[in-house]
């Protein structure tokens, strides 16, 4: 991102910097979601979140999108990844409708090494959709580990560890309205240090 400046915000006694306000947030979904609007339009659109993290911004980006649609969630979970290596995906997709002939785009909260979307797409195409795409608030570019970039994208931001709007720390933080910057001494005196989750 460019041109952001870092504001301390306390939030259960931890230092976070905010990367990403709360109203900066707000005009780039409405904007993605006029986008999906003009693109879809006349179209059979599911938007399929992906759990957990992207929940907040599929409330939001549901209700800033003008054109019929449905909504859907899937969940996966990475095993015996590292912060640096992902693990092997596992796709749980029971909770699926049927996509067929459908146009699909793939909601998550980030794109960071990429192969969440990556598996996901896959997963994806069995139930043989019209079109797949994928949209993330979030796109860590310099983190790639995959020839693909999303479709549609909030921020490009650099390489930190983020949360807040649904993403995460151990299961913590997703209920900010900001993306912040997490203070990782303060986490770790807290406790917090852990793996990551979904
Ligand atoms: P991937 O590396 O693109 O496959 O992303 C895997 C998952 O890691 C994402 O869906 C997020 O849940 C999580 N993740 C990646 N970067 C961050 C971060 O900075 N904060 C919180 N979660 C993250
Ligand atoms: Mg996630």
């Amino acid at each position: 991102m460019e041109n952001h400046k870092f504001i301390l915000a306390d939030i259960n006694r931890h230092a976070m910097r905010v990367l990403i306000s709360e109203s900066q947030i707000r005009d780039r979904v409405r904007e993605l979601g006029a986008q999906l609007s003009h693109e879809y339009a006349g179209r059979p659109l599911t938007i399929l979140g992906i759990l957990t993290g992207s929940i907040v911004l599929l409330a939001d980006l549901i209700r800033a999108t003008n054109v019929p649609l449905r909504v859907a969630l899937i969940s996966a979970s990475s095993y015996g990844g590292t912060r640096t290596s992902p693990g092997t995906l596992s796709v749980n997709n029971s909770l699926v409708p049927d996509l067929k002939g459908r146009d699909v785009v793939i909601l998550d909260d980030i794109f960071d090494t990429g192969h969440t979307m990556v598996g996901m797409n896959e997963a994806v195409k069995g139930f043989e959709p019209a079109s797949v795409k994928s949209a993330v608030l979030l796109w860590k570019t310099a983190r790639s580990q995959v020839n693909v970039s999303p479709d549609y994208y909030g921020f490009k931001i650099p390489n930190e560890f983020v949360v807040g709007y649904g993403l995460d720390y151990n299961d913590e933080f997703r209920h900010l309205p900001y993306i912040g910057i997490p203070d990782h001494e303060d986490l770790m005196a807290a406790g917090r240090c852990g793996t990551r989750t979904s």
